[in-house]
């Protein structure tokens, strides 16, 4: 970042802060907001307006094409304050440059990795005292950008905001988590933009869901929309199943997001001697595998989760639960990789990126 950048970022402080209202050790995932936001616009073929206010409701047009064509994609990622009080990223660079690959499907223009950086680093410095010490406690950082144009013709606006809020977290999922294999709807298809991180891939989740906790699950577990036999993503986590002692996971193209956290446990797994396949995994082998015992266990995989075992799952009209390991893969791979997080192991990955 240069020195020029820092002072192209116009800062506004809130009078006052919020953070003595907060319960930090009750936290519901993604409701309290920190004091400040970061936001920037496009305007005439450039990012402009680069700035640090409190965080503060917007206002736009009712026709502003994002209400009405779901022109909008998001980014998920997490600071960790360690025991010397410095705070970290994890993999930053990664999520700049998939919301970038996001923005590209959806027709948005691109953001500035210097930008990006310099308008995060001197928001999290603002916000700091909300970033709390101690494993489970992070902020997650939601970058967004949107289409502003007003006007209802359906074309890729020509203004756009960039915003980047940041709320306290504990854990994303409150109590155990089952899912159910969805046969009939579907996520993503060939060609379309499940690799994206685009607001309707999660609007589209929604419907499914809500009958899927009709019936007792927490998420579903999506399959491929053209055969319904192969396993994609789990809700908004990318899932492994461990078989015997082999972990697999699916492979990311079009259709599965290519998750930062699940990259990370793959490299990590290696790191482990834990056996990864990555290839796609039929719904049958699971099944079989839950029936003679090989199957040990599932579990998701994201930012805000992290790595969330899921103790059962179901599919058509059947149940099944898995069996409760001493030493589970999920809690070995989530304990060395927020070891990183946290500045409490080497990081010979480069993964880790200070904020100062
Ligand atoms: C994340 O894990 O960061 C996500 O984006 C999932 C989100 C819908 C909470």
């Amino acid at each position: 970042m240069s020195d020029n950048m820092t002072s192209t970022i116009k800062i506004e402080k809130a009078a006052n802060s919020k953070i003595n209202k907060v319960d930090f050790n009750n936290l519901a995932f993604g409701h309290v907001f920190t004091d400040h936001m970061f936001e920037c616009d496009f305007i005439n073929g450039e990012w402009v307006n680069p700035q640090v206010v409190p965080y503060q409701p917007l206002t736009l047009d009712p026709s502003a094409k994002v209400f009405h064509y779901g022109q909008a994609v998001f980014e998920g990622m997490k600071a960790y304050r360690d025991d010397e009080d410095k705070i970290w990223l994890f993999r930053p660079e990664d999520n700049l440059n998939r919301i970038n690959i996001s923005s590209k499907r959806l027709a948005i223009p691109e953001f500035p990795k210097d930008i990006f950086f310099e308008g995060l680093t001197q928001l999290l410095k603002l916000d700091e005292a909300w970033i709390k010490k101690g494993y489970g406690n992070s902020l997650y950082i939601r970058p967004v950008v949107f289409a502003t144009e007003s006007g209802v013709s359906a074309s890729p606006s020509n203004r756009y905001k960039f915003l980047i809020i940041c709320s306290p977290a504990q854990s994303y999922y409150g109590g155990e988590v089952r899912v159910k294999i969805e046969n009939h709807y579907s996520r993503s298809a060939d060609g379309g933009f499940g690799y994206a991180k685009a607001a309707g891939n999660y609007a589209g989740q929604f419907y499914p869901t809500k009958l899927a906790q009709d019936e007792g699950y927490q998420q579903v577990i999506w399959t491929d929309a053209s055969t319904h036999k192969y396993l994609e993503e789990a809700g908004t986590m990318n899932v492994f199943f461990r078989i015997n002692d082999t972990l697999y996971t699916a492979p990311t193209g079009e259709r599965i997001l290519d998750g930062i956290t699940r990259k990370s446990i793959i490299a990590m797994a290696e790191e482990l001697s834990i056996p990864v396949d990555v290839r796609p995994v039929r719904v049958e082998e699971v099944i079989e595998a839950a029936n003679n015992g090989t199957l040990k266990e599932i579990f998701g995989a994201g930012t805000a989760a992290v790595i969330n075992p899921i103790v059962g799952f179901g599919y058509k009209d059947q149940k099944w639960e898995l069996p409760k390991l001493e030493n589970p893969y999920s809690s070995t791979i989530k304990k060395a990789i927020t070891d990183i997080q946290y500045n409490k192991a080497k990081d010979p990955y480069g993964w880790r990126y200070e904020v100062k």
